[in-house]
């Protein structure tokens, strides 16, 4: 896969300090074996540096330079502390609260981002999604001009008549459960700025439906409608389309009796999802039955890249999405 090719290229030249807030599990350490004999990284694991050095010996993985740092006792507690506390005051978050809180990795780990000690994040692998993105949200924060953080995940189908040589992007899969309008349209632009960084081709987005043109009528359709008229709104320059079925985002001949003269109907890349429950079911079925590869999600609208997995994820997962973590730390694009 190109895409990964150039990925890893860039890593590798780039030694990105990826921190890795689970650092004692399994799967985390198998990942960091292929990343550190790869070079793809300097990688951080956050944990008892005894514990993850017998974890990582018990499974066969060599830890080479990696940078073992435990939470518990690291000289920089006091300092995120009070950095926390300036952060958060105006919501109640005293410095003694604070300091407590770091004990917690996935709160460790947004500071070490905030205090520049690291320049990206991954986690999820074990601990739940709202536990990585809360702190994440709280200590490391979107950017001002975005109202909300969106994933975009790419998914690879293995058949080059989809998207672009075979790549589709799907979003929002990992974050909003029910965006509104406002914000659909916002990950449609989001998304869409990500397609161009990540994959280097113009997005073609397409903001799904039951309904295609008008086909059905109901509030949930009209919310895709409106999020259609400001995603243009947002960015004049966008090629998007809505509200589409899914047939008549990919299949040509569907699109040409259902949204003739679209230019996006029967050749999208990027596809918006009404909703998280249709987007992460959708992206799970490509998946499981479809043997498509997944890679991301890739947060977007965050001042500093932190990722979350899901929990299901493969080794190689993690290994791809830690790659992706360094190449946005690069800047090669507003994520
Ligand atoms: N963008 C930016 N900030 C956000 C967003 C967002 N999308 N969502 C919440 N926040 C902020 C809130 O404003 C709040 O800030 P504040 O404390 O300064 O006021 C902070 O994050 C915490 O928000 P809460 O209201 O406490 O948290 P909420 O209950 O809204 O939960 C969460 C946020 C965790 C992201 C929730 O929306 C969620 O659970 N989403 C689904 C995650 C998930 O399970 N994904 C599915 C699988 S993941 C995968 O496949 C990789």
């Amino acid at each position: 896969m190109e895409l990964l090719k150039r990925a890893y290229l860039l890593a590798r030249r780039n030694q990105k300090r990826i921190v890795l807030p689970e650092g004692n599990e399994h799967k985390i350490l198998r990942a960091a074996d292929i990343l550190l004999k790869q070079n793809l990284a300097h990688l951080i694991l956050l944990g008892d540096p005894g514990e993850i050095r017998q974890t990582a010996e018990s499974i066969g993985v060599e830890l080479g330079n990696a940078e073992l740092v435990n939470p518990l006792d690291d000289p920089r507690r006091a300092i995120y502390a009070d950095l926390m506390a300036t952060l958060r005051g105006d919501k109640g978050l005293t410095r003694e609260e604070a300091f407590e809180m770091l004990d917690d990795p996935l709160v460790f780990a947004p500071l070490m981002l905030k205090n520049g000690d690291a320049d990206g994040e991954v986690a999820g692998a074990v601990r739940l999604s709202g536990d990585v993105l809360r702190p994440a949200f709280q200590f490391i924060q979107k950017r001002p001009e975005v109202t909300s953080v969106s994933g975009a995940s790419f998914i690879f189908t293995n058949n080059p008549e989809f998207g672009y040589e075979g790549f589709l992007v799907f979003a929002d899969c990992s974050v909003i459960p029910s965006p509104d309008s406002h914000q659909l349209a916002e990950i449609a632009v989001l998304t869409a700025r990500t397609t161009r960084m990540i994959l280097g081709v113009e997005p073609r987005v397409a903001m799904l439906s039951f309904s295609t043109k008008g086909s059905a009528s109901h509030p949930l359709v009209d919310k895709v409608v409106e999020a259609t008229r400001l995603a243009r709104e947002m960015d004049p320059d966008l090629i998007v389309d809505g509200e589409l079925q899914l047939s008549a985002a990919l299949s040509p001949k569907v699109a040409e009796i259902m949204a003739p003269g679209s230019d996006v109907a029967g050749r999208a890349n990027v596809l918006i999802f009404p909703g998280l429950e249709s987007a992460n079911i959708g992206y799970s079925l490509m998946q499981h039955i479809a043997n498509a590869e997944a890679i991301g999600p890739v947060l977007q609208g965050m001042s500093a890249p932190v990722n979350h997995i899901s929990r299901g994820c493969t080794v190689i997962q993690l290994v791809n999405l830690v790659t992706l973590t360094a190449l946005q730390a690069l800047g090669i694009g507003e994520f």
